[in-house]
């Protein structure tokens, strides 16, 4: 940090780098797929799909920098095991949780659940777009229930597709939750350590360690 040295010069506080641009282009581009998503489901079935693909081919991308990317976009800088979760939201509720310059545990465990929830959010509506490719999966006798038609001719339930609808559906009802909690932590950790993560998510910048944080 660099000293002010009278009162009409602002205190500049020292900024490392922090999300890489790859990290911050996925952020706000998932942002924008699933909202899109969200919004013309059941209404703009073409504007839909290509959203849930989006959503898919940047999902995709990420498990590999997970993996290649710079430090603090890598699943291994920030995955904790159970126990440093359950530590640190333990912390939380005491309101002594230390500040992690990368990902802090909890929000490391959202993160995961999101990727999953999104994966499989996209690939049932991928699965219930043709037909055919749900016959293609080993056989789920638990989800097929014998085919009806409605008074309008409609057939349902033929080889499951109903019941990936209500799976399909399910998983986005639960995505929203989680988003929401996602929005909600981001918003308690801001303000716990003094700092707009969501800025941070634009700029790539966060404030530089202090000696009680975790880099
Ligand atoms: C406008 C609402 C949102 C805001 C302000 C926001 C903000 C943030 C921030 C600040 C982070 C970094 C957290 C940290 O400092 O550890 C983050 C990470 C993340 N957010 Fe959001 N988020 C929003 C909506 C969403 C939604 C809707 C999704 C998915 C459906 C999402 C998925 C993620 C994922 C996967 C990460 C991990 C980023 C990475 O390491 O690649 N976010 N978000
Ligand atoms: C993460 C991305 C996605 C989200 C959040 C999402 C969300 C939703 C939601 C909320 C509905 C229920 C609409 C309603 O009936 O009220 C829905 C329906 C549907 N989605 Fe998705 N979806 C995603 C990806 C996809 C993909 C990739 C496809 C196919 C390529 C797809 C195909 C469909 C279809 C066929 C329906 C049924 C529409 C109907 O009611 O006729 N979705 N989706």
């Amino acid at each position: 940090m660099t000293e002010a040295t009278t009162h009409d010069v602002p205190q500049t506080i020292e900024a490392v780098r922090v999300w890489d641009p790859l990290v911050r282009v996925f952020h706000w581009g998932l942002v924008a797929a699933f909202a899109t998503a969200w919004l013309t489901a059941d209404e703009l079935q073409p504007v839909h799909e290509v959203a849930g693909y989006a959503v898919a081919g940047l999902v995709a991308v990420r498990l590999v920098w997970g993996l290649v990317g710079s430090r603090y976009a890598r699943f291994a800088q920030f995955l904790k095991r159970p126990g440093e979760t359950l530590a640190y939201l333990g912390d939380m509720s005491r309101g002594r949780e230390r500040r992690y310059l990368g990902h802090n545990p909890a929000g490391a465990a959202m993160i995961v659940a999101l990727l999953v929830t999104l994966s499989g959010t996209a690939f049932t509506g991928w699965l219930m777009e043709e037909p055919d490719r749900l016959a293609m999966l080993p056989s789920m006798p638990a989800i097929v229930a014998p085919a009806w038609a409605d008074d309008d001719g409609h057939e349902h339930g033929a080889r499951g597709e109903d019941a990936l609808e209500e799976i399909h559906e399910t998983l986005a009802n639960l995505l929203l939750l989680l988003a929401a909690l996602h929005v909600g932590g981001v918003v308690l950790a801001s303000l716990r350590h003094h700092e707009n993560l969501a800025r941070a998510m634009l700029t790539g910048d966060k404030r530089a360690p202090g000696p009680d944080d975790i880099a």
